[in-house]
């Protein structure tokens, strides 16, 4: 078990796409290791998840996990969930602005449009299928993580690039709007 280096906005592997891992690969150590590792990084970051590719193996793995974040301390918790070889599918067209944040773009935040509800079809760390319908918030955290894995990080898909901002800006213009929003989403798709 490691705390590992986390990749920076500008290394290249933030930007290529992850490989797929066999159904028989699950089991080896070089993937459990891994999966063991992005987990004590995210924990040890305060992140609501975390990319394999964000330390450095282009993997096409996530976990994510929400357990009263003080990075974002209004967002719904999250119970420990591991996503390998994620397939996400939007439900219905409904979007929210979603204002995020990211371990490999330090200090600094934007708003990003999300979908309200998506479906996810991805195997667990036992190789066990996972099929779930997610929604609110907690549908915008998992998008975020699957971006990642296709190279993709929220400033590309920030359309007000006016809503760019530091945390510190974060906290003292925007935060408590956000909360009410949050609590707007939260109400109607109950996460
Ligand atoms: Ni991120």
């Amino acid at each position: 078990m490691a705390i590992r280096e986390i990749a920076l906005i500008g290394e290249p592997v933030l930007r290529e796409q992850t490989r797929e891992i066999s159904s028989e690969e699950i089991a080896s150590s070089e993937i459990q290791e891994t999966i063991t590792d992005m987990i004590e990084t995210m924990h040890h970051a305060n992140g609501a998840g975390i990319a394999a590719n964000q330390i450095f193996s282009p993997l096409r793995i996530c976990v994510i996990e929400v357990s009263d974040n003080p990075r974002y301390p209004y967002k719904p918790n999250i119970p420990l969930t591991i996503l390998i070889n994620p397939q996400i599918t939007p439900v219905g067209t409904e979007m929210f602005e979603n204002y995020e944040g990211c371990l490999s773009v330090p200090n600094l935040r934007g708003k990003v449009e999300r979908y309200c509800q998506i479906e996810i079809k991805a195997l667990d760390r036992n190789g066990q299928p996972i099929e779930e319908t997610i929604c609110g918030i907690t549908a915008g955290t998992f998008q975020h993580e699957i971006d990642h894995l296709d190279g993709k990080l929220f400033v590309d898909r920030v359309k007000n690039t006016a809503s760019l901002c530091t945390w510190d800006a974060f906290k003292k213009y925007h935060e408590k709007q956000v909360e009410k929003e949050v609590k707007t989403i939260v109400e109607k798709w109950g996460a």
